[in-house]
């Protein structure tokens, strides 16, 4: 079956992978990942996290590629073009649109960290780090995070940025910006993992890093301060896996549709998963020895990395262009990501509507821009307590502020759970079970293309079983603890 992209192919298989290694590293592996495995505990968790790489990432990946290069087109008529084709159901497009959700869900938030990563690209120009105490890094930290409309403005900064590139079109650019710059990001984070390696902390790192201790992650706090057995560790493992990986919500079934059809599948994959864990890995290498030599705490939440890295960039000679250079080229990652996150919504409304890009890039932006502005609360310290507070001020007198369980969590946390624990696995299972189950072996063994039958049978059978299982199981035993909760 030959179809073609009405939205261009990429020069050659190198350029997907560029673009799907451009879309799966950013803030997920530099910011977020060291920051999740600083609160469930360090080994145990990451161990996890790579068996979730290996048994459903990969496959997972290599359904959605193959999925978007044999529909070609934007994720949801994709889904609905292969379920026709197959005689099913039309729900089948469900991944689609709970992926045009989740994008530009996550999109608001990650736009707001992107926005702060522009503020320290400056900041660390300016040379304000330098000489600076872990304590007065945090200070300035927390004031700037206490400032609404700074973080507005740089907010405001990054949408634009993405927008402008995904109205041009994704290709044009992209493949050669990420070329260069991405193994300049790789340069640096070495650069600053041979720092760590000079550095007191840095066994602690490595034992917190990669021994397994099961009990941190099995064993939490909960509100009372009493220690209870929970899975919740688990499952965030199993959500960081399909987000690290741009998976479940179409951004790198979208990619694959415009990828030619001789490409290898598989080789790919590998290729992106591999790219990808290791810049993770590398990023925990480089924040962990700054976090235990100067005894500060690895759960520190999501402002992990502006807490540590300016330390280091404070001390060293030269840290002032080290660290500009570090930030900016950690923006330039989340900006190729932040381009996949919106881009299957983009195309949708291309195919379905005839917009043109840019006016489709608009209309989204300025979605994501004021969807964002929740966010940026959830920064300044908003907890959904305050907000249900303020609702239900309007109607009676109240006299305590809501407090405790989820209404001490915020905005932010709300989405990232409801997009990376939830609609990013669902998208994920569900197209698994379309390569697996729904779609005839044949069709999707003459897409796949593999050279080796082995190779096949072996994908083929861990997308049919172990994937779909190992979603399933994690979603009941997380939902049963909710409930008994
Ligand atoms: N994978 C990106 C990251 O790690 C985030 C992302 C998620 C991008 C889903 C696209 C789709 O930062």
């Amino acid at each position: 079956m030959q179809r073609d992209s009405v939205h261009g192919i990429w020069s050659s298989q190198f350029a997907f992978i560029l673009a799907a290694t451009g879309s799966a590293v950013g803030l997920g592996n530099i910011w977020k990942f060291p920051y999740i495995t600083g609160e469930y505990g360090g080994g145990a968790f990451v161990l996890v996290y790579l068996l979730f790489v290996l048994i459903l990432g990969i496959p997972v990946m290599m359904a959605e590629i193959l999925l978007g290069r044999r529909g070609r087109r934007s994720p949801i008529n994709t889904m609905r073009m292969l379920a026709r084709e197959e005689r099913a159901t039309r729900l089948w497009c469900f991944p689609g649109y709970a992926g045009v959700l989740a994008g530009f869900l996550i999109l608001s938030y990650y736009s707001v960290v992107a926005g702060e990563v522009i503020a320290y690209v400056f900041r660390a120009a300016a040379g304000v780090f330098e000489n600076q105490t872990p304590d007065g890094v945090r200070s300035i930290l927390y004031s700037f995070q206490g400032n609404a409309e700074n973080l507005l403005g740089w907010h405001t900064i990054f949408v634009v940025m993405t927008m402008l590139v995904v109205a041009r079109g994704v290709r044009s650019g992209l493949e050669k910006a990420v070329r260069f710059l991405m193994p300049l990001l790789v340069i640096l984070l070495l650069m600053l993992v041979f720092y760590g390696m000079t550095s007191s902390g840095f066994d602690r790192a490595v034992r917190f890093l990669f021994q397994p201790d099961f009990n941190k992650l099995f064993y939490r706090a909960n509100e009372s301060g009493s220690v209870v057995f929970t899975l919740e560790g688990v499952w965030v493992a199993l959500g960081h896996a399909f987000f690290t990986l741009s998976l479940g919500m179409g951004a790198i079934m979208v990619y694959g549709a415009y990828l030619h059809r001789d490409a290898s599948i598989g080789r790919a994959a590998l290729t992106v998963a591999l790219a990808d864990t290791s810049v993770g890995l590398l990023a925990g290498l480089a924040i962990f020895p700054i976090v235990f030599s100067n005894n500060m705490a690895p759960n520190a939440g999501p402002g992990l990395i502006f807490e540590t890295l300016p330390v280091v960039f404070g001390a060293i000679p030269g840290g002032a262009l080290v660290g500009t250079m570090f930030f900016a080229l950690l923006l330039f990652a989340a900006w190729t990501s932040a381009i996949s996150l919106i881009e299957p919504a983009v195309a949708w409304l291309v195919e379905s509507r005839r917009w043109s890009r840019a006016r489709a890039a608009t209309v989204l932006g300025m979605l994501v821009w004021m969807l964002g502005i929740a966010s940026i609360f959830s920064a300044t310290g908003v907890t959904l307590g305050d907000i249900a507070t303020r609702i239900v001020s309007l109607f009676v007198v109240v006299e305590h502020p809501l407090r405790g369980g989820i209404y001490d969590s915020n905005w932010f946390m709300l989405i990232d759970t409801l997009t990376t624990r939830i609609l990013l696995p669902l998208g994920g299972l569900t197209v698994v079970l379309f390569v697996g189950w729904r779609m005839r072996i044949m069709a999707v063994r003459d897409e796949a293309g593999f050279a080796s039958r082995r190779l096949f049978r072996l994908w083929y059978l861990t997308l049919r079983y172990l994937t779909p299982l190992a979603v399933l199981a994690v979603f009941i035993v997380g939902i049963i603890e909710g409930f008994l909760r």
